[in-house]
């Protein structure tokens, strides 16, 4: 099995990795592997369900004339609010992880290391790289952003840096040239062949007094292995050098295994960290924040439902929040209360349950009925806390106080990993670990658990349907 191996050698890597970030060492199987999680849609609200579908506010912006006025005015700045599906660039919007980005800057600007961020999806990496995007303009670093997708190359991807470098940097140009004053850049230096990782460093060596930070983003969409490779290679090579070209690279760990592995002496100069859940404070700072520019107002109660449920997601922090906020002014209420939420929760859940399988679903519902919500939910719990892979001390310790006993969670464990619903392994030192088959399926718990606690257990509309069709 490919699985096994490739942990080891992650996790291997990750030990080998000296980190200055505070990167948890106990984090033996975790979250090495992201899978793709669908983003779920944001259907419009009920109001607007029983007349056509047109389109609420013209293209700048403002409201249609003659739909909606008041509330859809409210619903266009709630939706610049909550942005469910966007990552967070406005520095206003950007909440919480300051220690983070504290780390990541001192790394970046004290120990000049590459970066490579982590974490599963909608966890909050781009909205971070946009905020050190604009801390390092603000530093006068250059930097050159790339959204990496299946056809990125090495030749545009080193084109688009150049381009960011002018020519003023340059040791045989210099600020007062005429090539400078016309704006010129290193990008106008480059010949029309394809560029290679050593045409790179040429260029590169001419340049003085510049610090340079390419980000990478969604490193794992990338279809061609001989970037990757290319970008490591190009990596090792700028360590050696006293050039001041900074990576920082965010995606999945199997990606950055695979860079460590093509490339051991990166080890030195690499750091990784993984980008965890937020805490329940930084949640309530992001439904603040929209609470400021959208002048709709959470209740305590509704406020404390929304952190249970999203378990420390902002993306489902976010959706949660602009559901439930629309259902509010459907009722013609600026003010969002629990039983909002609760609409919101099971919106959420009926578009999760499309991420999950019926199977999946169905074993779900039933160890729900047997009472065992509680051990899905500590096994939910561990999978959020590590990111993917956890062991039954890291499920112990997310059961907290609840007052389980473990061989409970341990037979549940049993089940679902006889049903295909958590694979197995065995790490060094021949600790089990587990993990959900599916991306999706602890958020999904989750959500069932803050509707089970907050508004009372209702069978689930799409399971149950389900069911009555085995
Ligand atoms: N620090 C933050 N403050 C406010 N909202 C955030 C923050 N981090 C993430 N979000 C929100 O969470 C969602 C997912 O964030 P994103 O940065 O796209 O995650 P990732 O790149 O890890 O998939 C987006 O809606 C984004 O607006
Ligand atoms: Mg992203």
């Amino acid at each position: 099995m490919r699985e096994p191996v490739l942990t080891r050698l992650f996790e291997a890597a990750m030990r080998r990795l000296g980190s200055v970030v505070g990167r948890d060492d106990h984090e033996p199987l975790s979250a090495w592997r992201e899978q793709p999680v669908t983003y779920v849609s944001v259907p419009p609200s009920q109001a607007q369900r029983s007349t056509l579908p047109r389109f609420q506010r013209t293209a700048g912006d403002l409201p249609n004339p003659g739909y909606g006025g008041r509330s859809a005015a409210l619903r266009a700045r709630l939706l610049n609010a909550y942005t469910p599906a966007r990552p967070v660039v406005d520095r206003r919007m950007f909440a919480g992880r300051t220690k983070i980005l504290q780390s990541l800057i001192h790394a970046i600007e004290e120990e000049r290391l590459h970066l490579v961020l982590y974490g599963e999806r909608g966890v909050g990496k781009t909205s971070l790289l946009q905020q050190i995007s604009q801390a390092a303009k603000d530093a006068r670093y250059l930097v050159t952003y790339i959204d990496c997708g299946q056809r990125t190359e090495f030749d545009e991807t080193f084109r688009a840096v150049a381009a960011g470098i002018p020519l003023m940097y340059h040791s045989a140009y210099g600020p007062t040239s005429v090539e400078s004053e016309r704006g010129d850049t290193l990008a106008d230096l480059l010949g029309p062949e394809p560029m290679t990782v050593a045409a790179a460093l040429e260029a590169l060596s001419h340049i003085e007094g510049a610090r340079v930070l390419l980000i990478l983003d969604d490193f794992d969409h990338i279809g061609s292995e001989e970037f990757r490779h290319e970008i490591a290679e190009l990596l090792k090579r700028l360590s050696d050098r006293a050039v001041y070209v900074q990576a920082l690279i965010a995606g999945v760990p199997a990606e950055l295994a695979a860079l460590v592995g093509q490339v051991p002496s990166l080890h030195r100069n690499v750091v990784a960290m993984r980008i965890p859940r937020m805490m329940d404070d930084e949640i309530r700072d992001i439904i603040g924040k929209a609470e400021t520019v959208s002048g709709v107002h959470f209740d305590d109660e509704a406020l404390d439902a929304i952190i249970a449920a999203c378990a420390g997601s902002p993306y489902l922090a976010k959706l949660l929040g602009y559901r439930a906020a629309l259902a509010a002014v459907d009722h013609d209420r600026e003010t969002i209360e629990a039983e909002d939420v609760g609409a919101s929760i099971q919106d959420a859940i009926d578009d999760l349950s499309k991420t999950v399988s019926r199977h999946g679903q169905l074993r779900i519902e039933e160890l729900t009925r047997r009472g065992q919500l509680p051990a899905l939910a500590a096994l939910a719990r561990a999978s959020q806390a590590t990111g993917g892979w956890y062991t039954m001390e890291e499920v112990s310790t997310a059961l907290r106080s609840d007052p389980l006993p473990p061989r409970n969670t341990a037979a549940v464990i049993k089940e679902l990993v006889e049903h295909d619903i958590l694979l197995e392994i065995e790490g060094e030192g021949h600790e089990h670990a587990f993990r959900f088959v599916g991306p999706t399926l602890p958020d999904y718990i989750s959500l069932l658990v803050a509707r089970s606690r907050w508004f009372g257990a209702k069978p689930d509309p799409a399971t149950a349907a389900l069911e009555n069709r085995v």
